[in-house]
Order: structure tokens, then C-alpha cells, then sequence
């Protein structure tokens, strides 16, 4: 037996008691009569104690040779701490430590292993296994392993049965580039990996299962963020026989589980709002609700105020942010600058001040007299104290702008309350969007997406207006999930892959087979995804995917510890038939 008890469960009714323990050496302090040892595995800390006048003297030489990180396994009585440690479990006792066995030594490791780390980030993915040993890692992911659980109990008790689907696929497209992955049996061909196994729950539907889900790996090749891994796990769901609000009540059930299980939060209902209004209200079709600041626009378009900036544009939208109005001059010009970075590309922003003592400045005083800035402000629902900030332009870059500009100012000001959880439903996205690069038009979810009842002619006439049975699940600003009704008729499967600019033989090149599939009884059937990671890491109070994975990507799409991707030797390259392809 390694061990009769963990490093985290020893307490004072256990004194006395003779124990064996196996772990980590955290530290160790000697005072050369007496030698302290943290010893620690994944469930705590237990303090060990070697002194002179109790430990056989070679056993007090080899403790005071044991080093960070030292697996080490000891057997002993416990026995009272002289002085306690309430901040720990363990804290209480102590082990008088009767053998030592060292089962392995370590290299001094290259960064603290303590909660705060010396560690950089780029150091701590090389040594990641060292990083998991931290609690803060540790923890994330006992707590996405507690998420998954509670995700499998529910569903399953629900009646959804999980189904895998396969990973050497054909590409099914979800907005990204695929990951390819070449066929040695069959010369010059390749696989695609899922970037989401959309296509195999349709067919699962039609095959009967009626309610299915996956906890499931999908692969997307595209530009990485905080909330982004090219490699990322969805809980992929799939209904059959539902319409819309079905969808809705059981995956806001699952969520609202979730919250309670996991949080001990309730929320009752989750509010909803169509994608038209987000865009509007927001800037943004993932709103923070948690915190007020809307858009207010100011002027209907074509006024004339003899100032080009609001004349000539397509919109003038503002917010007002409480209690800012006392902000310095340096303050404005620092965020006038921060909107003009390339990366948020403002030309300018407006302010408005309504000081404490009811007084109205602003940087267009030129332009409008105390009057109208009162008239801005009642518009703004600004109050004595408030600071209003104003753009103007091209109404789909405003909204973009002023939304970015919205949640910086939200997480300066601390309105974003990792603990308050605010769930929202967006509906009623469009069904396409145009995309300036191709100059077409692209489905905004997947073209599997069934446009709203009645909205399929004005396809012809204005595509850019029908709006999809979709929905986004938004959580605290943002989208953990996707979904939509599903077109389940060959014929408007190939109507909607004609408006995508497909031709017929493409569109069954790559989606016969599930063309073929409709024509077999084909049941109605809808179903959403969410992102497990970015769930997971949002109700553990975070926004950073990365901390809640335990093999991440960096940015560049590298796993720096296994260094991967990396090349393959010519011999490997020649049975893929890769070899003469790159040469030719
Ligand atoms: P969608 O593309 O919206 O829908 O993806 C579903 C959810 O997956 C998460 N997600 C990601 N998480 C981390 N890294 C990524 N690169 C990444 N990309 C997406 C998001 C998103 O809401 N097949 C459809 C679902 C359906 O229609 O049922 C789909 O994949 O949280």
C-alpha cells in the first residue's frame, strides 16, 4: 500500500494514529535540529517533522538533503502541531515521521510551484506538468471535470443518449479553415477533421436516436484569441420531433442546472432579445447585460447640424457612463486615443460632460450650444455626474467601435462582476452575411440553417433581410452556444446551397450524402452546441479558455511543451504521397 491517507484529509482526531503518506516535497525548512516538510498531492498539504532528538540520524540526514519536488513516501504517527495553522485543512497536526523512502528525485523545477508563480506564461506551457501541480491549474480542471459531469448526469437524465461521431471526416463547415489530414491508403486524398460534427447529428436524427449529445473534440484553423483554441471541445446536442422553444426550454434547463449544481446560483428565466435589438442596444450580438450603458442614438439620419461629423453620418450613437463626468483631461485624451488605436480604427470620439453641479461641457462646444448638450444628455438619460461618449460613421463600424469602447469601460470601472452570472438568449439571427473578401454571401451559422417560416421567397429579393431560426446562448457577454432548426427537405438544402453560390455538382460533392439522407424520412430536428471551455472557464469566473484546458495551444497554434505541429521525416512524407506534390 503507497499511502493509507492523502495530503489533504489528516486532522486532530487522527492524532496518534500511525499513517503513510505519499507526495510532492513543496518545501522544506531546516533548522538543523529540526527539519519541516510540506508534502503535498493533489488533495492538500500535510506538514511532516524530523527532529534530533526523535529521528534516527541517518533518516535526519536524507530529510535534510530532500529537495523541491522530491516524491517521496514516509510513513509516521501524527502527532499535535505546537503552533497551528488555521489557514490550513492539515493545519492542526503534524506527522513525526518514523521512515523515509525517496521513490523519485527531481530536478530543481524551473518556477515556483505556489498559487503565485514566478513562472511566465510561455515557461509554464513548456513545463505544464509542473503548472498543473499549482492549485490554480489543479483546481480549473477538477472544476471542468465537475461541469462535465453535471452535463453528462443531466442530459443523460433527460433522456439524451451520447453518441460518438467519427474524427476523419469530410469537411463540414462552420465558418473556419479545416485541419487536413492525408489518406496513405488512398494516394493524393484527405480527411478533414470536424470543426464541429454538425453533419453526423443530422444523420443521427434521421436515424431515429431523437435526442442525442457528444462531449466532443472539434478542430478550427483559424486566427486564435483568449477565447479561442484551434482545438476545442463542444457539448454538442441534437433533437428530433422539437421547434424552436424546445431547444430553448432544454438547453436553458441544462444551463440553469448548471448555474445551481456548480454556482448555487438561480435564475428563473433568461431573458431574451432578438439579434436586431442586440445589434442596436449593444454594438454587439453577445451582450454584458450586467451592467447598464445601452446605445442611445442621437440624431435620425440626414439632420443638418452644421457639423460634418454628425451630417455626414450614417450613425450618431452614444453612451453615458455613470459617475464619470470628474474624468481629467489626460483621462479623455486617453481614451480618445484608445479608440483610435488601428485596432479599434475610431477617427475620433465626443464627450459630453454633465458635472455634479448640472453645468454641460464638451469637446463640440463649437458646434452646439448648452441647450442642445442638454438636449444630448436627456436623450442619453444622463445624470449630474455622468460622461457621455459619442461616435459617429458608418453605422455596422459605430456599433463595433462603441461596443469595444462599452466593455473596456465596463472592465475599468469593475461592472463586470465575475460572480454575477447573466444569461441571455439572442434570437432570430440572419441568415446570411455578406462577405467583402469573396463578395458573396456566406450562412452566419451553417448553411444547414433553416430560414424563419415564410422567409424563404425574399431569399431571392433581399437575402440579406431573411432572418434563420437561430439562437446564440450568451453568458456574460459571451456566446457559449449555438444552434438552430435544421432544413430537413432536399429541396431547400439545395435552394439554400444554390443562394451560397454552390453549384449543384458541388453541392453534392460534399453534401450528397446528406442530401440522399433527407430523401428517407428526414424527422423535423434542430439542436445547438455549446463551447465547453468557454462555459466552463466563464462560470469558473474567468474569460481565458487556455487556464481551463490542460494541454493548451499558444497563440501561434503550438503546443510549445511536445513542440508540436512539427515537420515529418521524407519517409513519412513519401507513403502520404506529400513528397512529390510539395516538390512539383
Ligand atoms: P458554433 O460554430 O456556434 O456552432 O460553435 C458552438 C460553440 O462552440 C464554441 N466555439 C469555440 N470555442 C473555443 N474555441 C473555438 N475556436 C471555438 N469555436 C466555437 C462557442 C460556440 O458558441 N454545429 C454548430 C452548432 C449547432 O448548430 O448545433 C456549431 O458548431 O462557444
Amino acid at each position: 500500500m503507497y499511502r493509507s491517507h492523502n495530503c489533504g484529509e489528516l486532522r486532530a482526531t487522527n492524532i496518534n494514529e500511525e499513517v503513510t503518506l505519499a507526495g510532492w516535497v513543496q518545501k522544506s525548512r531546516d533548522k538543523g535540529f529540526i527539519v519541516w516538510v510540506d508534502l503535498r498531492d493533489r488533495y492538500g498539504i500535510t506538514q511532516l517533522v524530523f527532529d534530533e532528538e526523535r529521528t534516527p540520524k541517518i533518516m535526519m540526514e536524507q530529510a535534510q538533503k530532500l529537495g523541491r519536488e522530491f516524491v517521496i513516501q514516509i510513513t509516521g504517527t501524527v502527532i499535535e502541531r505546537a503552533s497551528k495553522n488555521p489557514n490550513m485543512s492539515t493545519g492542526d497536526i503534524e506527522i513525526l515521521v518514523s521512515k523515509l523512502s525517496i521513490l523519485n528525485e527531481s530536478l530543481l523545477p524551473p518556477f515556483t510551484i505556489e498559487d503565485k508563480t514566478d513562472g511566465g506564461e510561455d515557461i509554464r506551457m513548456k513545463y505544464r506538468y509542473l503548472d498543473i501541480r499549482r492549485n490554480p491549474v489543479k483546481d480549473n480542471l477538477i472544476f471542468r471535470h465537475k461541469v462535465t459531469q453535471e452535463v453528462r448526469n443531466y442530459l443523460s437524465k433527460e433522456g439524451f443518449i451520447e453518441v460518438e461521431t467519427p474524427y476523419l471526416i469530410k469537411s463540414t463547415p462552420e465558418g473556419a479553415r479545416d485541419f487536413v489530414v492525408p489518406s496513405r491508403m488512398n494516394e493524393g486524398q484527405f480527411y478533414a477533421l470536424p470543426q464541429s460534427p454538425q453533419t453526423f447529428k443530422q444523420l443521427l436524427m434521421i436515424g431515429g436516436m431523437d435526442k442525442y449529445f457528444q462531449i466532443v473534440k472539434c478542430f478550427r484553423d483559424e486566427d486564435l484569441r483568449a477565447d479561442r483554441q484551434p482545438e476545442f471541445t463542444q457539448i454538442d446536442c441534437e433533437m428530433a420531433f422539437i421547434e424552436q422553444e424546445d431547444i430553448l426550454n432544454a438547453f436553458e434547463g441544462l444551463t440553469r442546472h448548471l448555474l445551481k449544481e456548480v454556482n448555487g446560483v438561480d435564475i428563473e428565466k433568461f431573458p431574451r432579445m432578438l439579434y436586431d435589438d442586440a445589434m442596436r442596444l449593444y454594438g454587439n450580438d453577445k451582450p454584458d447585460i450586467r451592467f447598464g450603458m445601452e446605445f442611445c442614438p442621437l440624431t435620425p439620419k440626414g439632420e443638418d447640424f452644421g457639423f460634418s461629423v454628425f451630417d455626414d453620418a450614417e450613425l450618431v450613437v452614444g453612451i453615458s457612463v455613470k459617475g464619470c463626468a470628474n474624468y481629467t483631461r489626460k483621462q479623455i485624451d486617453e481614451l480618445v486615443n484608445w479608440v483610435k488605436r488601428p485596432q479599434i480604427g475610431a477617427t475620433g470620439l465626443i464627450w459630453i460632460k454633465h458635472s455634479e453641479d448640472g453645468t454641460l461641457t464638451s469637446s463640440v462646444n463649437k458646434f452646439f450650444d448648452e441647450d442642445y448638450l442638454n438636449h444630448f444628455s436627456n436623450k442619453m438619460k444622463a445624470e449630474a455626474g455622468d460622461l457621455m461618449l459619442v461616435l459617429a460613421g458608418n453605422t455596422d463600424k459605430v456599433r463595433t467601435q462603441l461596443s469595444a469602447l462599452r466593455m473596456e469601460l465596463a472592465d475599468r470601472l469593475g461592472l463586470r462582476n465575475p460572480k454575477e452570472f447573466a444569461p441571455l438568449w439572442v434570437m432570430d439571427f440572419p441568415l446570411l452575411e455578406w462577405d467583402e473578401d469573396t463578395e458573396r454571401y456566406h450562412a452566419m451559422h451553417h448553411p444547414f440553417t433553416s430560414p424563419k417560416p415564410g422567409q424563404l421567397e425574399l431569399l431571392k429579393t433581399n437575402p440579406g433581410d431573411v432572418k434563420a431560426n437561430a439562437y446564440d446562448l450568451v453568458l456574460n457577454g459571451n456566446e457559449i452556444g449555438g444552434g438552430s432548426i435544421r432544413i430537413h427537405d432536399k429541396e431547400t438544402q439545395a435552394l439554400m446551397f444554390d443562394y451560397l453560390g454552390f453549384t449543384p455538382e458541388e453541392a453534392k460533392a460534399q453534401f450528397g450524402f446528406l442530401m440522399d439522407a433527407f430523401q428517407y424520412g428526414a424527422p423535423p430536428h434542430g439542436g445547438l452546441a455549446f463551447g465547453l471551455d468557454r462555459l466552463v472557464a466563464i462560470l469558473g469566473g474567468q474569460e481565458t479558455i487556455r487556464d481551463f484546458i490542460a494541454f493548451p495551444k499558444n497563440n501561434n497554434g503550438r503546443d510549445v511543451m511536445i513542440d508540436a505541429p512539427a515537420p515529418i521525416d521524407d519517409k513519412q512524407l513519401e507513403e502520404l504521397s506529400l513528397k512529390l506534390n510539395l516538390k512539383s
